[in-house]
């Protein structure tokens, strides 16, 4: 089995390269579904999950060429309306081709996703807003068929901002007849990223507060566009320098998407400062406890809850964490507890009693933001600390093992031998 093994107790200190992000990288590589021309993609991460939607546009009939974090998906003939049901069970973000595909095509059939087992994740918002643009959908032995001559633009309230829901609905309301209207949208960095690359295709798109009106066209162009960089990477990054008591500076960065978070982490008594594109931490040796609760966009990261769990774990005195996006986002804990956390779970809230260290043993990362939790209490911890499980990180963390390196941390990665 291929383990990260980490020495721990060592403050990281330095400067760290933030790749772009992967929710915003997948969404837009669907987008090119939308047109015949080429969409081109700057700062695309290099990642499991990128490869997989990668795969996924090539088997439906894309043309894609990948030159580092340089991404173009052109047309290679004739589209597919059937979606590959192996990468579309790996990875949730992959059901997102539905839409362009039943706006592009008039019918598209796709496997019901698969993705991090951190709740039950249905895709109910997404089928119900392409029935009120006027889809008509089947389902049979876990794969959806939508079929529509044309879909017709309508007004779909969200009873939840659901970011999938959000940009599927986008996407196809873009080839719709006539104006759209979403409400209670998703309105996270990587959502507004999506619709900046849709405007550049030639979309017709307005958002302000959680509303989103699309004027739908008949067709879409190719565009160019450089995405943004990762919230999530630079805030685990973050963390990894407040965990070991360290300074991180990490760059490129956004500090206007991380806003809640950076507030919660100065709450823990360290110093953060940004400009110039970067932002850094200078952590204190253990963290003030602290209470948050994860929200939509523009509250706390639901994707940044474990690591900063692990960082609490250290804590001088008792945080509370509530998770109210996911009810089972809680897979990691157990391992945390192991490692020596005290931490006692009430629902969907965590208690987390500060103690004074953590000590290595073997884990296995659950999910990709479960996994950082574990690797970053290693990095913290006394001793050694394996982290199995490397399926779930490398989807979401590329070059991990090299970014903690440049950090002085000490971890290296061994791999299964056969
Ligand atoms: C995206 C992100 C993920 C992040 C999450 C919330 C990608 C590839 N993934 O996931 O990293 O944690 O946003 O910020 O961008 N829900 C329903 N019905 C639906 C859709 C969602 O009940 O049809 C529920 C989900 O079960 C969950 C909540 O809504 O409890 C949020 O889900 P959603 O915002 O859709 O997350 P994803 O798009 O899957």
């Amino acid at each position: 089995m291929s383990s990260l093994v980490i020495e721990g107790g060592r403050p990281l200190s330095g400067t760290v390269s933030i790749s772009g992000a992967k929710n915003a990288a997948l969404p837009a590589c669907i987008a090119s579904l939308l047109t015949e021309e080429a969409v081109i993609l700057h700062s695309v991460p290099q990642l499991r999950d990128i490869s997989t939607i990668l795969y996924t546009l090539g088997a439906l009939g894309k043309r894609v060429v990948r030159n580092d974090s340089d991404v173009v998906i052109a047309s290679g003939g004739c589209l597919s309306e059937e979606a590959n049901a192996y990468s579309v069970r790996q990875m949730r973000a992959s059901f997102l081709v539905l839409g362009p595909l039943v706006a592009r095509l008039g019918r598209a059939i796709v496997p019901l996703p698969g993705g991090c087992a951190i709740g039950a994740r249905p895709v109910d918002l997404h089928l119900s807003g392409l029935r009120q643009l006027g889809a008509r959908l089947t389902e049979r032995g876990g794969v959806v068929e939508v079929v529509a001559d044309r879909l017709e633009g309508a007004h779909i309230d969200l009873p939840f901002p659901s970011v999938g829901a959000t940009e599927q609905l986008v996407m196809a309301a873009c080839l719709a007849k006539g104006e759209t209207r979403i409400t209670n949208a998703a309105v996270e960095p990587e959502v507004l990223d999506l619709l900046d690359l849709l405007t550049a295709m030639g979309a017709e798109l307005c958002v302000e507060d959680r509303i989103i009106r699309i004027q739908g066209k008949t067709e879409l162009t190719g565009a160019e566009h450089t995405l943004i960089p990762d919230r999530m990477e630079a805030g685990t990054m973050l963390l990894a320098g407040a965990i070991t008591g360290g300074r991180v500076n990490v760059s490129p960065a956004r500090p206007d998407h991380l806003q809640a978070f950076l507030h919660t982490l100065r709450k823990t008594g360290a110093t953060i400062s940004s400009g110039d594109g970067s932002i850094e931490i200078d952590a204190e040796p253990r963290p003030s406890p602290i209470a948050v609760e994860t929200a939509p966009y523009p509250g706390f990261p639901t994707d940044l809850h474990p690591p900063f769990a692990a960082c609490l774990t250290l804590g001088t005195g008792v945080s509370q964490l509530t998770e109210a996006v996911f009810e089972r986002r809680f897979a990691y804990v157990h391992s945390l507890c192991r490692m020596g956390a005290k931490i006692v779970q009430d629902g969907r809230t965590l208690s987390i009693q500060g103690v004074d260290g953590l000590r290595g043993c073997e884990v296995e990362a659950p999910d990709i933001r479960g996994g950082a939790a574990l690797v970053l209490a290693g990095l913290a911890a006394s001793g050694t600390t394996s982290v199995t499980g490397l399926l779930h990180i490398d989807r979401g963390h590329g070059h991990l093992v090299e970014k903690l390196r440049a950090l002085g941390a000490s971890v290296e990665r061994r791999e299964a031998s056969s």
